[in-house]
């Protein structure tokens, strides 16, 4: 299959020293598109900031904030069969980006932010018959919120988790995940190293893509 992954986070910046982020490190979305590739599989891995080694064999595209995301995603998805959004998308930005850096006299102590795109939601009528994979990360049970965004952005499947947990979620090498698919029970995964998730989100896509 032809395989477009986004990883990491995104950062929105307020001028060019500050920027609002979060703790996504990448290393989910680097795992599955190394073992995407290793599949066989034609992986383009469209990355936000991150320290992650490009995987062998794998097209990356390095983008900083979520509209350019947003921009090489587009761009990229008429070519692939599945879209695993995996990034950490920042969901809000400054309403003003400075070319300079700001001096602190001059700044308000109030930041005025503006919603970023979606990026599922925005490409969703581009979908077509391609499979879209989404991931959802929660401090809590992860199970009805993500139920939500498994229906709320059309996906095929999506990978839950619960980032508050130490051994899960941001710059570890372990994640705890569920699966969800329309009209399929829930996959409780044990705790396994992102690349053994990896695995199992690739194995669910290749039985969609049948
Ligand atoms: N996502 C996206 N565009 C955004 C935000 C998120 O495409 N602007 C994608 C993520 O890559 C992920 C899924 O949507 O696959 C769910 O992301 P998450 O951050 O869990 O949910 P949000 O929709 O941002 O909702 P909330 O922050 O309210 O939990």
């Amino acid at each position: 299959m032809r395989i477009l992954i986004t990883a990491g986070p995104t950062r929105e910046h307020l001028d060019p020293v500050r920027f609002i982020s979060n703790r996504s490190t990448g290393k989910m979305g680097f795992a599955l598109a190394e073992r995407a590739a290793a599949r066989g599989h034609a992986v383009t891995l469209v990355a936000g900031p991150v320290t992650c080694e490009t995987p062998a064999g794998v097209r990356r595209i390095d983008v900083v904030s979520a509209c350019e995301m947003l921009d090489a995603v587009r761009r990229e998805l008429g070519d692939a069969q599945a879209l695993i959004m995996c990034a950490a998308v920042a969901d809000w930005r400054p309403k003003r980006l400075s070319p300079v850096k700001l001096k602190k006299r001059d700044m308000e102590p109030i930041l005025e932010l503006e919603p970023n795109p979606d990026i599922l939601l925005t490409l969703q009528p581009d979908k077509g018959g391609r499979l879209f994979v989404g991931f959802a990360a929660e401090t809590g049970d992860p199970l009805a919120e993500a139920q939500r965004k498994l229906i709320a952005k059309g996906l095929d499947l999506l990978a839950a988790n619960d980032v508050s947990q130490p051994d899960a979620g941001f710059a570890v090498d372990t994640n705890r995940v569920t699966l969800l698919a329309p009209g399929c029970d829930p996959e409780h995964l044990p705790l396994l190293t992102k690349h053994a998730v990896a695995d199992r989100i690739l194995d669910r896509l290749e039985r969609l893509n049948l």
